[in-house]
């Protein structure tokens, strides 16, 4: 199932890999920039990957009888929150099972010759991994279908009466798609992947462990209470904590001779407006619209984002996932209220509204 190498990558941490960028739209160029998935910190095997226990350990499972049988994987769907590692696991399917991948979102394939082009460009086995999959256009969608149940796909070739079909097989893949919103695909869609994952937020320890691991790549001194105390406001996200390593390594390298404690951790957050719950300002700021402009709600989403001049899904999958998670947000059939708990923590006093008990 091995397949050509497709390009020669510079990084020397991918250069075993098959890895094609597929950015078919041009509103959405992101998708080609290669750096983006060149990331030194992604771990590249399952053995590597820290956290999601019951994801890995099925995971595995599924792979080594795929490989024992000689077959491709089943389609894969993973979902979750963002930043939580869905990228960097289907590139690890890729890798433990031998084959290249191509990377590409839904809303980056907005016609079904889109799709087409990148289907019949697979080699045998390969992995199409397709973020954001909930975006993807309805017609491509339905050309999806037959692709991921028969490998083959009708293109129509040819316009008005000179028009024709033709049926074209395709090679074996393995469909893995992401998406921080399930619920939105349809049905007939889901039933379609065999293996359905959920990826949840990471432990502090878990968190922790991945600092530690990225110190060390990144050639980064620190001690276990400044990778303890990262990880403690990284609001259970691997990108976060990544992110915040890099930056809290900018004060140390400033300030401390490049070296990583607590000391230096607590000023550079601090300086970055990130709370001891990893909460910044954003999040702060859709509490307190919540309880200053709506007694604490419900609220319904597209007014909460007005009021704090956000889109309602930035809300929705940025900033709310971990305030749920906290406690501190609860959803209701009439909008989103703030609980006692963020009342207490923002140092408003709490007045029990009789609609909140109706959650
Ligand atoms: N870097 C980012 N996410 C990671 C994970 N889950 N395990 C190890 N390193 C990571």
């Amino acid at each position: 199932m091995k397949k050509k190498n497709i390009e020669n990558l510079e990084n020397e941490n991918y250069e075993q890999e098959n890895i094609e960028y597929s950015a078919i739209s041009t509103e959405n160029p992101d998708r080609s920039d290669k750096n983006e998935f060149e990331n030194p910190l992604r771990p590249r095997f399952l053995h590597d990957y820290i956290g999601q226990k019951k994801v890995k350990e099925n995971l595995s499972v599924f792979i080594n009888a795929a490989k024992i049988r000689g077959e491709t994987l089943d389609h894969v769907l993973l979902y979750g929150p963002p930043g939580l590692g869905k990228t960097t696991l289907s590139m690890i399917i890729a890798a433990e099972m031998g084959v290249g991948i191509k990377i590409t979102s839904g809303p980056a394939i907005s016609h079904a010759g889109d799709l087409s082009s990148i289907l019949t460009n697979l080699g045998a086995g390969d992995v199409l991994f397709m973020d954001e999959i909930h975006r993807i256009p309805r017609v491509v969608e339905e050309i999806l279908y037959p692709a991921m149940e028969d490998f083959s796909i009708d293109v129509v070739i040819g316009k008005g009466q000179m028009a024709n079909s033709i049926h074209l097989p395709l090679e074996k893949f393995t469909l893995v798609g992401a998406t921080t919103r399930a619920g939105q695909l349809g049905a007939p869609f889901r039933d379609r992947f065999g293996v359905v994952l959920r990826l949840d937020m990471y432990s502090q320890e878990e968190l922790e462990q991945i600092i530690i691991r990225s110190a060390s790549i990144l050639d980064i001194k620190t001690t276990k209470e400044g990778a303890e105390e990262i990880a403690r406001r990284s609001r259970g996200t691997p990108r976060i904590a990544n992110r915040l390593l890099k930056r809290v390594r900018d004060f140390a390298q400033v300030k401390n001779n490049g070296e990583i404690n607590l000391d230096i951790v607590n000023y550079a957050l601090e300086r970055l407006e990130v709370d001891e719950l990893g909460l910044e300002a954003n999040d702060r700021r859709i509490l307190e619209a919540i309880i200053k402009f709506y007694g604490g709600g419900p609220v319904g989403i597209e007014t909460l984002a007005a009021a704090v001049g956000e889109e309602a899904v930035t809300i929705e999958d940025i900033y709310e996932p971990y305030l749920l998670k906290i406690g501190f947000l609860a959803r209701t059939t009439r909008g989103r209220i703030a609980t006692k708990l963020a009342y207490s923590y923002l140092g408003i006093e709490y007045h029990k509204k009789v609609e909140q008990l109706t959650i």
